[in-house]
This record gives C-alpha cells, structure tokens and sequence, in this order.
C-alpha cells in the first residue's frame, strides 16, 4: 500500500501522509518511500515546490511509529535513525523546496520532518514539541542541531529539555514556523506559497536554498564568498536574460529552469 497521496499540480505537488490510523508517524515503509520521493523530484526541474501534509486533522506527524518501534532490536533502531536522517538530509539539500503544511499534532520526529522542510506553515491548532526526553532518548532526527539554528539555543533548550509542545501561535513567535493560516485553509496557504515559490526562476531558488542553508554556520566572509558562487551560477541562465526580457516588455517571465 501506498505511504503518501501524491497530487501534481503542474511545478507543483502536495504529498499527504496517508496513516492516519497511526496519526502518520514514521514506519520503515513510509521512510523508504519518502526517501523515493524525495530523489525523484530531485532529480528533474518539473517538480519546483512541495507541500508536505498528513492525513486528517489529528496529526501532521507523529513522530517515529512506536509501535514498530517496539518490536525493533536495538542495531534496527540504529539503521532506522541513520535512513531517518539521510533522508531529512536529502529533503534539506535538494534543489526542491519543502514546505511542511502542519496539520495537527507534529511530535518527535514530526516536528523534526517539518524542521528539515524550508519553510512550515501551520494550521491553527496544530502542535510542535520534541518530546523525545519524555521517552528516555533525544531527538535524533536533527531535532537539537536545526531548532537551536531557526530560533536559537535559548528557545531550543527550553523546548527540548522541557519535551513541551507548543501551540501555533508561540511557534510563529518563536519562529518555528513562518506562517499561521486561518482555520480551514491551510493547504490554500501552503499551496499558494509553493505557487509562488514555484512561479520563480528555479535555479534562483535553489541557488538561494543552498546559499542560506549552507552559509549559515560558516563565518561571514566565508559565507559571502559563498553566495557569491552561487549567484555566479544564475548569471549564466537562460532565465536571467528571460527575467530581464519579461521586465522590459513589461509581462510575467515565464522560467524554464535553463
Ligand atoms: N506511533 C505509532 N502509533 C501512534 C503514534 C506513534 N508515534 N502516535 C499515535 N499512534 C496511534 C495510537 O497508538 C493510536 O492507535 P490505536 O488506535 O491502535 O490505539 C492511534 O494512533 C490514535 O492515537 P491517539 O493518541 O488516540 O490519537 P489522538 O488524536 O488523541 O492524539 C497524538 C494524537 C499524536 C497527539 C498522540 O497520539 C500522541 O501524543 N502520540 C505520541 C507522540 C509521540 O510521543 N511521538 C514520538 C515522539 S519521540
């Protein structure tokens, strides 16, 4: 059976977590087949943008299915964390942007998913928290090192020390996510998000992507060096010329990612 519902709207796709009966957590099946989605948009220019949703209005992500869980030894809870991680890795680097669409409840490695997306737009009763220590582990899906980089150690401290969920209104304070979107449309909102994200030349976006996300813990003059790099690699497109084209002959420009 298949782990997500995947709807193609153009450069466009929304994947819905399709187990709501476990609240969408994360099996080894949803995992691999994550993992395949994730290399597939990757590999081509015609998927620009994601949104990344669960099925129904309890939860987002439940974090690691636990009841797999229990029956796991402990080199198999291992391999499941290392897949966890490289596939939240490849989400992070790909050319593709993620936006986590949050839904409901986004605990553990739910709220870790949403944390190795680009941007989380929640519903506004969804809820975040790592709440690993209330389990006896940590998160180890990126958890510590992503949510002390987005809203510092500080507010990371507190949240993973505490195992507190927060609601949508302090995790838009917090910065954990970036927007909340009136009751009943939150897939409008993301969607119009990765519209507009998708609408933009898209090796901009993912030169932009990659200058953020592996500038940030360089030091400055490191890291402008960087961006430097990257805009170098726009200047040679098709699409900066169509851009500059579009504006002259005042009209939309339309990219083809060339
Ligand atoms: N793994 C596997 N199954 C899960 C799950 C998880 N992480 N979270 C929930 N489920 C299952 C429940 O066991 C239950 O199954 P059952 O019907 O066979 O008993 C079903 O999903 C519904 O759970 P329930 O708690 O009744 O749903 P809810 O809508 O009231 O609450 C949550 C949803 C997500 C808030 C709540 O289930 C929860 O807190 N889950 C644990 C989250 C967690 O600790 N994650 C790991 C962090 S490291």
């Amino acid at each position: 059976m298949a782990e997500f519902r995947i709807d193609a709207r153009g450069h466009v796709e929304v994947w819905t977590i399709d187990g709501e009966a476990r609240r969408n957590a994360i099996s080894r099946a949803m995992l691999k087949e994550l993992g395949e989605h994730v290399a597939r948009v990757s590999s081509g220019r015609q998927v620009r943008a994601v949104v990344l949703t669960g099925a129904g209005d309890k939860a987002f992500c439940a974090g690691a299915d636990l009841k797999e869980r229990s029956t796991m030894s402990e080199p198999e809870v291992r391999a499941f964390l290392e897949g966890l991680r490289e596939t939240f890795r490849k989400l992070e680097t790909s050319d593709c942007v993620f936006i986590a669409a949050i839904n409901g409840a986004a605990l553990g490695g739910g709220t870790e998913l949403s944390l190795a997306c680009d941007l989380r737009v929640a519903a506004p009763g969804a809820e975040l928290g790592l709440t690993e220590v209330k389990l006896g582990i940590i998160p180890g899906g990126g958890g510590t090192q992503r949510l002390s980089r987005l809203i510092g150690p500080g507010h990371a401290k507190e949240l993973i020390l505490t195992g507190r969920r927060v609601g949508a209104a302090e995790a838009l304070s917090l910065g954990l996510v970036q927007r909340v979107a009136p009751e009943g449309k939150l897939l409008e909102v993301a969607t119009e998000l990765a519209e507009t994200i998708a609408g933009n030349a898209p090796i901009a976006v993912a030169a932009a992507k990659h200058a953020i996300e592996e500038g940030y813990s360089l030091e400055l003059p490191k890291a402008l060096k960087l961006e430097l790099e990257k805009y170098e690699l726009t200047l040679k497109t098709e699409d900066r010329l169509e851009g500059l084209k579009a504006f002259a002959e005042k009209r939309p420009p339309k990219f083809q990612g060339k």
